[in-house]
């Protein structure tokens, strides 16, 4: 997006410093956030900012997700995300979200063609997961088999961006990735590779892929097929989070989408971020297993700082009321384990105490700290039978399309500059140089 719909208030911002003044513009965006542009503060002061996690820090403009965390809003493109939830299949808010628009008839068809053209892998990428260990976890063969598309797809990063067009981009990875995730899945449990079929949808090709093998008629359940359509719209962007960010950052240099998403991925893979769904199947395991279901212990030491105390699943940079994502898969997530009879599981259970408890918690709610996206969707993958470490396997499918939505935003955006912040200098200074004999 150029930076044309964002407006330049008649607000400015006087900075003095050492007995002089610089004004400097408050720019607009189109929920009427706020921000001080401060692009020539160097040039003028010699001041740089220092702002740890970008807790303050805008990176860019954009056009494709808004989030207020104080509301509890979320809109992809304009549209909130409890009716994408609602109306929509997962494909039909990946357009959304990378084409700017919902799909008309005409454009869905030829979207769902793409992704049926190019849903297979080349024959000798089989080879790459034929040596991998078994007991690699799915996110570095994720990673790995992604940028290894360039390798067998080379003339989408030799043709100009402008010539290729935008939906054969976004689909060959789209499509690709939901294979190599249930191919990494086939390979960790030592079963045969299945392949797509022409005859299935996005959701029904991927469980299929999953579970079908040569030994059982699977077919997949329409319930579970639905529950995942809504969990992976759940995960399809979220403005700039730190896997997105990455991605950007590598596009800004000029990296392809693959290298850019190959990167993002590794991001995503951190137990701070998508790594927390598995982590919080592992909480509710431990709780079950160690503390036998005593949530009290578990909410007293998440307030000890101690990072591997902290309850998973809780607290968001962005959201300072209910995650809006966490309230629908929370919803999503027991109408599922009713529909399949698995309403009495026993982490479901922990998981509503926990909330409950930690929701009545001054430490929590003092801090503003309520689930997150992650808090309730590996209870509802755990049921669908994907396995734990698959979990941000899905959550990074499920990102896809916002990754490729980021990617390409940063490289039309003219305005757009080779990522690169500066920092503030603590180390040594001036060391007179001692040859090694003479060293102590
Ligand atoms: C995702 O950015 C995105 O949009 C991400 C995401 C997306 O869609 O891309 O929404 C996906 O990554 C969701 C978050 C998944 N991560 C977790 O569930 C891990 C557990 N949560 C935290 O580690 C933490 O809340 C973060 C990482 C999510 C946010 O960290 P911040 O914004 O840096 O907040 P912080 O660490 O400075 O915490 C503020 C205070 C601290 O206490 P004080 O020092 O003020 O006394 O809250 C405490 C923290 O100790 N705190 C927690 C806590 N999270 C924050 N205390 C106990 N348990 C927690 N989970």
């Amino acid at each position: 997006m150029s930076s044309s719909r964002r407006r330049n208030s008649e607000e400015q911002v006087r900075l003095v410093y050492k007995g002089r003044s610089w004004s400097y513009p408050v720019v607009t965006g189109t929920e009427g956030e706020r921000a001080v542009d401060i692009s020539t503060l160097r040039r003028d002061t010699g001041l740089i900012t220092l702002d740890p996690g970008f807790v303050n820090t805008g990176a860019c403009s954009s056009a494709i997700t808004f989030v207020d965390g104080e509301r509890g809003i979320l809109r992809h493109r304009g549209y909130a995300i409890e009716d994408l939830a609602e109306h929509c299949v997962f494909l039909e808010v990946a357009y959304l979200l990378i084409m700017g628009k919902l799909p008309n008839r005409q454009e869905w068809q030829r979207f769902s063609s793409l992704m049926n053209q190019h849903s297979m892998i080349h024959e000798d990428m089989r080879d790459f997961f034929l040596n991998y260990p078994e007991r690699a976890h799915p996110m570095a063969v994720l990673s790995a088999m992604v940028v290894s598309l360039s390798s067998f797809y080379p003339e989408i990063e030799q043709e100009p961006m402008e010539e290729v067009p935008l939906d054969i981009t976004a689909t060959r990875l789209l499509s690709k990735l939901r294979t190599i995730a249930a191919f990494s899945y086939k390979k960790s449990i030592g079963e045969p590779f299945v392949y797509p079929s022409y005859r299935m949808s996005y959701c029904e090709n991927f469980l299929n892929m999953m579970f079908s093998s040569p030994v059982n008629d699977y077919w997949p359940d329409p319930v579970v097929v639905r529950a995942l359509n809504l969990f992976l719209i759940l995960h399809a962007d979220h403005e700039q989070n730190c896997s997105t960010s990455v991605v950007r950052f590598v596009a800004s240099a000029g990296g392809s989408l693959y290298a850019s998403v190959a990167a993002g991925i590794c991001a995503l893979w951190g137990p701070l971020h998508g790594g927390a769904n598995q982590a919080v199947i592992e909480m509710l395991e431990r709780i079950l297993r160690e503390d036998k279901g005593r949530v009290d212990r578990v909410i007293e030491r998440a307030k000890k700082k101690d990072p591997r105390t902290r309850l998973m699943g809780f607290g968001h940079r962005i959201y300072k009321t209910y995650d809006p994502r966490a309230r629908i898969a929370k919803d999503a997530c027991m109408k599922l384990l009713a529909r399949l009879g698995l309403q009495n599981d026993p982490l479901l259970e922990i998981a509503l105490e926990l909330e409950e408890k930690a929701l009545n918690d001054p430490y929590f709610k003092e801090r503003h700290l309520y689930p997150n996206v992650d808090f309730y969707t590996g209870i509802a993958y755990r049921a669908m039978g994907i396995p734990t470490n698959m979990f941000t396997v899905m959550f990074a499918i499920g990102r896809l399309p916002g990754w490729i939505a980021h990617w390409m935003e940063c490289r039309k955006d003219p305005t757009q500059k080779i990522a690169r912040p500066r920092q503030v200098y603590i180390g040594e200074t001036a060391r007179p140089f001692i040859p090694m004999d003479q060293r102590p």
